[in-house]
C-alpha cells in the first residue's frame, strides 16, 4: 500500500479550516448577489499603500474620486485639462473589476482660484462650463457610468444657493432658480448620452423643506424631459439618532418619479474624547445607523448604490471638516480592521439575496 496523499481529500479536509481562516465574505459579494453597487470615494495618492489597495479591491465593486475629479485636480490653470489623477483612478477600478462614478461637474465648492477671482462675464462663464462638462465627459465615456453633474445647488429652505454658476455672475440664468442646473444637465447629457445623470445633495435626504426642492425639481426635470437619470443622497451623519423612516420615504418618492437613488457619501463621525478616542457604545449605535441606511436602500430597487465616503478611519475628511472634534465616521478602523458598522452592512447586503432589479 502506498502512502500517497490523497489531494482531493486533504483539500476537502482543509475547506472549512481554510472558510474559517479567511473569514466572511467581503463586501462586494453580497452586494453583487443583493444586485446593488457597494463603493468608496478614494484618493488615488494612496493606492501605493498595500493595505489602502487590498482593502478597496477586495470589498468593494464601484469607487468614485474624493477629489480627483473636480475642477480644482482638473482645471489646475485655465486653457489646461489635467486627467492624472482621475486616470488612476479609472486604472485602478478596471484592474479590480469596478465600476466608476464620476464626482463632480458644477459645484460652488473646490473651484481653483483663477476661476472664483477670475471676474469673468456671464458669457464667459457659460462658454467656459459647457467646454468642461463636455470635455470632462468625453475623455471619461465609455469609464464613468454616472456623473454628479450638480453638487449641492440648493440651501436648507430649499432655494437655489449663491454660485459662481447661478449668480455670481451666474452663465447667464442668474435669478432663474434651477434653469442653470436644467443646462448643466442638458450639456452632460450631449457630451456623453450613455452615462447616468445624478443631482447629489447634502442634507435632503429625509424630508425637509430641501428634500421637498429636490423632489419638485425633479418632477418638474421629468415632465419635461430634462436628462436626468438620478438623486445622489449624500448622507453625512453625525447624530446617532438618525430617522431612517423619512430617508425610506424619500427614496420612495424619488423613485416613483422614474429616477435612481444612491447613497454616495454615507460617514457617521463620532465625537472624540480629549485624547481623541470613541467610546465603545458610540460604535454599537453607529452601526445601527449604518444598518438602517443599507436597509432603507435595499428596501427599494430604485435605490442602486451604497458608497461610504472613504473607507478607513486612516484617510477620513471629517477630522479637518469637524477641527478633530469628531472621527471615525467609516467602516474600517485605522489599521483596517472592520468595526461593527462594517458587520452591519455586510449582514445587511447579506439578508437581501437576489433582490429584483
Ligand atoms: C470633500 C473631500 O473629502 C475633501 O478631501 C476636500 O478637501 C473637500 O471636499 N460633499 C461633497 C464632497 O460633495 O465633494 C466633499 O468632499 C464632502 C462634502
Amino acid at each position: 500500500m502506498t502512502l500517497q496523499p490523497c489531494l482531493r481529500c486533504v483539500t476537502l479536509l482543509l475547506a472549512p479550516a481554510i472558510l474559517l481562516v479567511t473569514g466572511p465574505q467581503a463586501l462586494r459579494e453580497p452586494a453583487q448577489s443583493a444586485g446593488i453597487l457597494v463603493g468608496a470615494a478614494v484618493r488615488p495618492s494612496l493606492f501605493s499603500e498595500a493595505a489602502y489597495s487590498a482593502t478597496l479591491a477586495r470589498e468593494f465593486n464601484m469607487v468614485e474620486p474624493e477629489d480627483a475629479m473636480k475642477w480644482w485636480t482638473v482645471r489646475r490653470s485655465a486653457g489646461t485639462f489635467d486627467f492624472g489623477e482621475g486616470d488612476g483612478v479609472v486604472r485602478f477600478a478596471q484592474a479590480h473589476g469596478m465600476r466608476v462614478r464620476g464626482h463632480c461637474l458644477v459645484w460652488d465648492h473646490n473651484n481653483p482660484e483663477w476661476l472664483v477671482q477670475g471676474h469673468f462675464t456671464p458669457a464667459q462663464l457659460s462658454r467656459m462650463l459647457q467646454e468642461h462638462i463636455t470635455t470632462v465627459m468625453k475623455h471619461y465615456a465609455g469609464q464613468v457610468f454616472a456623473w454628479d453633474v450638480v453638487n449641492e445647488a440648493l440651501d436648507e429652505n430649499g432655494r437655489v444657493k449663491d454660485s459662481p454658476w447661478y449668480n455670481q455672475p451666474g452663465i447667464g440664468l442668474s435669478e432663474q432658480g434651477p434653469a442653470y442646473i436644467e443646462q448643466a444637465f442638458r450639456w452632460a447629457h450631449e457630451a456623453d448620452p450613455q452615462a447616468l445623470l445624478f443631482y447629489n445633495e447634502n442634507g435632503g435626504e429625509g424630508l425637509n423643506r430641501k428634500s421637498d426642492a429636490i423632489y419638485a425639481m425633479v418632477k418638474d426635470f421629468k415632465r419635461r424631459g430634462v436628462p436626468i437619470d438620478g438623486v445622489g443622497l449624500q448622507l453625512h451623519i453625525s447624530q446617532l439618532d438618525l430617522d431612517t423612516a423619512a430617508i425610506a420615504a424619500n427614496i420612495a418618492r424619488l423613485t416613483a418619479l422614474g429616477v435612481q437613488v444612491h447613497i454616495t457619501e454615507l460617514d457617521v463621525s463620532l465625537p472624540l474624547d480629549s485624547s481623541g478616542l470613541v467610546r465603545n457604545d458610540d460604535l454599537l449605535r453607529q452601526a445601527e445607523v449604518y444598518r438602517g441606511v443599507v436597509r432603507a436602500c435595499l428596501q427599494n430597487p430604485g435605490c442602486t448604490a451604497i458608497q461610504t465616503w472613504g473607507f478607513t478611519d486612516k484617510y477620513s475628511w471629517i477630522g479637518s471638516h469637524s477641527h478633530g472634534t469628531r472621527g471615525a465616521a467609516l467602516p474600517f478602523d485605522r489599521a483596517y480592521k472592520p468595526k461593527p458598522a462594517y458587520d452591519a452592512i455586510f449582514e445587511e447586503l447579506s439578508g437581501k439575496r437576489n433582490r429584483l432589479r
